[in-house]
Order: structure tokens, then sequence, then C-alpha cells
């Protein structure tokens, strides 16, 4: 499986806290079928330089324990009306150095600005990949917000933990319905420690695989993840709109 958004670099945000601590998640993500991550930490103006240097030292740490996690580069980018233009500037990073950004907004919101955002980034000629949009309460409140971002070209990324629930009602049921819908373009962890928020997905494509269509799993997992990191097209079916 492959890993479109996790806080696995040390140091950074609000992930891993050491060297250690990425180390466990790292091994517990290989476990779990996970064979390539990408690295994610929240930013917001910049930080590539940090992150790719942060990104090098976790490789070989990895390397040297012989643990068999391939890594890209990534950000998780806090959407503000400066990100294209920062992203144009090599200050910010998409997901391995694709055409996909991965783009997070505030809880506190409406969806106005986001949508200006998500317009932006689009003429600019990426294709916004939006980091857990079933967690936002103004999207579980107007869910046709969803089909005007998918109609405008975005893709859409939901959280393991959202589907399992751990978020609470609001945000697992919004998951299914997206994955049901075929919104979704791909299930990632978000993961943030070892021990909570993890990046074990084995549980998570499983529920899958007994609720959804038999490719469902796969192409959530693997297919349309492999394809971003790729930076190859999107397939572009048809959703059941809300
Ligand atoms: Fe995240």
């Amino acid at each position: 499986m492959i890993d479109l958004h996790s806080h696995i670099l040390p140091g950074l945000d609000d992930g891993a806290r050491d060297m250690n601590a990425a180390f466990h998640m790292a091994a517990l993500a290989v476990r779990s079928g996970v064979g390539t991550m990408v690295v994610t930490p929240h930013c917001l103006h910049g930080g590539a330089m940090e992150v790719r240097s942060a990104l090098t030292r976790l490789r070989r740490t990895l390397h040297n324990f012989g643990i068999p996690l391939r890594l890209c580069e990534g950000m998780e980018i806090f959407g503000t009306p400066e990100t294209a233009a920062l992203l144009k500037a090599g200050k910010l990073l998409t997901l391995n150095r694709s055409r996909y950004p991965l783009i997070e907004f505030g809880f506190e919101s409406d969806g106005t600005g986001e949508t200006a955002v998500l317009e932006d980034l689009i003429r600019a000629g990426y294709t916004p990949l939006v980091a857990h949009p079933e967690r936002y309460q103004y999207v579980q409140e107007d869910p046709e917000l969803i089909n005007l971002w998918k109609k405008m070209g975005c893709a859409f990324q939901i959280n393991r933990g959202s589907l399992l629930g751990r978020f609470g009602e609001g945000p697992r049921t919004m998951a299914w319905e997206l994955a049901g819908r075929g919104f979704a373009t791909a299930v990632a962890s978000d993961a943030h420690a070892a021990t909570f928020r993890t990046p074990w997905l084995g549980d998570v494509r499983e529920l899958l695989l007994e609720a959804l269509p038999p490719t469902a799993a796969a192409w959530l997992l693997e297919e349309n993840p492999r394809r971003i990191i790729n930076n190859e097209e999107l397939p572009s079916g048809e959703p059941e709109w809300f």
C-alpha cells in the first residue's frame, strides 16, 4: 500500500517527536503492508529545505536498520491565498514533486475562502488533493461543497481514522459517503505516532474490502496513490452526486 499522508518526520510538527518515534512508526507501517509513505508535515509558508533534510536523515536511519519503507517528499499545506505562488516558488512541496499538493483547511470556516484557494491552485496548474474533507463540519453540513470541488477538478483524501470512527459520528458518516459515492481518491493514515493515530493501514483495508465493491480497497490504497506519486492522471469516473 501507499500512504499519502503522514507526520512521520521527527521534530517538524505535532507528529513523531524524535527519530525513535519515527522509526517505530515506519516499522509499524511496513508490518501492516505499507511499502511507500509520503512524508507530509504541516506547513504554511515554506519549509521545503527543512523537510528535505529531515527526510534524508530518516531515510538513512531506516536504511541502517533495514526497514524497507520507501519515503517520498511532501507536505500537508494549510491552504491560503498565497499557497499557489509559494508552490510555484518552490517554498512549498507537492506530493513527490507531482502536480498534486495535499491541502488542509481550518476547522472553523464556511467553505467560501477554501473554494477560492482551490480555484487559485487549479488555475496555477495544480490538482489539489483535499486532506480529510470529511472532518470539516461545514462539509458535513453542506456536502454540495464536495460536488463543487469535484467539478472544479479537486481530488479527495479520506483519513483511516474517520472510516474507523475515531473522530466521531459526523466524520465517520461523511467518510463512508465519500468512499461509497465514488468521491474518494485515496485513503491515508494521517499518522502522528506509533501508539495513537498510527500508520497501520491493514485494518482499514479489511473494512473497505467488507463494505465496498472488491476493487475499491486497491484503488484507494494502491492504484490512485501510485498515480499521484507518479504524477499521472486520475481516472475520470462520475461520482454519485450529493
Ligand atoms: Fe495531517
